[in-house]
């Protein structure tokens, strides 16, 4: 079996970690395209590395650029890379502009699609991810759910004879790296000594509105507590863009972090306060209490039990971090740590005939 994985933004490179060993282990014959969405070394590169990811075997290198322009040029350039390879699966992760330019790309030449993540929902229409993940789970053929919330959208929407539920390989990554920590095997960078808070923030309705972003940027500087702020490009870019200061009260603004660091800050952090849908999981998985910046989540069943709240405003965010911690344990809604072999076996087994 062949299988072509396209990924392009930091998220999917996590995704891929585990796939990548899971097909090596299964003797896969597996080709990963990265379509240079994220470019940046920190965003990209070092993911790799520390992931122990093979190498892309295709670049494409198409960079930033809006939402139409981005995903178009990825479409276009991988029609022919995916006619090339000719695989038994093309296997797309997650819900980026990437995403859907490789499922749209090889739906119109025939490829069977596989989607990873499917079946997160937002229900907020506003949001790029959910444009991406909507179109891109009608396109594929077989679609791969983290978990039953998931999978009961895709059934919702007419779409469970297409659904097999895997797990979360996300989950596989963070545990095994969560006990890579503990067993000292991470260099780890104390960039915030004490009692602290760890916070991204790079989703559009939060970056893009110079009021919004400024409210932010003054929530977590006026918490109380520091915050030790991971500062995405977007980020970096707008706040320089609409004078916005990062460093201001209790905020220490740092560079982006490669995977390892990311976990053994979180598990040095009190809190964790976030608008990414991955860093909620994380800090479920790793046992700090988070708030998301957001309206809304796909990922519900961080919200069991209160360790993770939706917190929109952020006037509100001092109490939402001064909370208590749930006094409930967590569950394990997101799979056994196993979810990537799930994935080969259900490539392997699900036979798609494309007339
Ligand atoms: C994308 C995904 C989002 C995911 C996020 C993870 C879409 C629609 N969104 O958002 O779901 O959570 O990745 O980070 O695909 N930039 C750089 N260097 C880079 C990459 C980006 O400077 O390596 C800057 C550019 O100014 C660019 C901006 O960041 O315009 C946004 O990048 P883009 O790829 O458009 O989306 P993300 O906001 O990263």
């Amino acid at each position: 079996m062949r299988v072509v994985s396209v990924v392009g933004a930091r998220p999917q490179f996590v995704k891929l970690a585990p796939v990548a060993v899971a097909a090596a282990a299964a003797g896969v014959e597996h080709v990963i395209v990265h379509t240079g969405q994220h470019y940046d070394a920190a965003m990209s590169d070092v993911f790799f590395d520390d992931l122990h990811i093979p190498a892309p075997d295709v670049h494409l290198g198409i960079g930033s650029g809006s939402h139409g322009v981005q995903t178009g040029a990825m479409l276009a350039a991988l029609e022919g890379v995916l006619a090339q390879q000719a695989p038994d699966w093309v296997l797309v992760y997650g819900d980026t502009n990437s995403t859907l330019a490789a499922a749209l790309a090889a739906v119109k030449i025939h490829l069977p699609v596989a989607h990873l993540e499917a079946g997160l929902r937002s229900f907020n229409r506003r949001m790029p991810e959910e444009h991406n993940r909507v179109l891109t789970d009608h396109a594929a053929d077989l679609l791969l759910a983290p978990t039953q919330v998931a999978a009961d959208h895709l059934r919702d929407e007419g779409l469970a004879a297409r659904t097999v539920v895997v797990g979360d390989v996300m989950t596989d990554v963070c545990l095994s790296v969560r006990d890579a920590v503990h067993a000292g095997r991470v260099a780890v960078t104390q960039q915030v000594a004490g009692d602290h808070v760890v916070a991204t923030i790079h989703r559009a309705d939060n970056t893009d509105d110079p009021d919004r972003l400024r409210s932010i940027v003054a929530g977590l500087g006026g918490l109380g507590v520091p915050v030790l702020l991971l500062v995405h490009p977007r980020l970096r870019d707008r706040a320089a863009a609409f004078g916005i200061a990062l460093d201001q009260g209790g905020i220490v603004p740092a560079e982006p972090l490669p995977y390892p660091q990311m976990v053994a800050a979180v598990l040095a952090s009190r809190a964790v306060i976030t608008d990414s849908g991955g860093l909620q999981k994380e800090a479920y998985l790793l046992d700090r209490p988070c708030v998301t910046l957001r309206t809304e989540t796909e990922w519900v069943e961080t919200l069991q039990d209160g360790w993770n709240v939706l917190v929109p405003h952020p006037g509100d965010l001092a109490a939402a971090v001064a909370r208590p911690r749930p006094a409930v344990p967590r569950r394990m809604p997101f799979g056994d740590g196993h979810a990537a072999d799930r994935v080969i076996a259900a490539l392997s087994e699900s036979h798609v005939v494309i007339m």
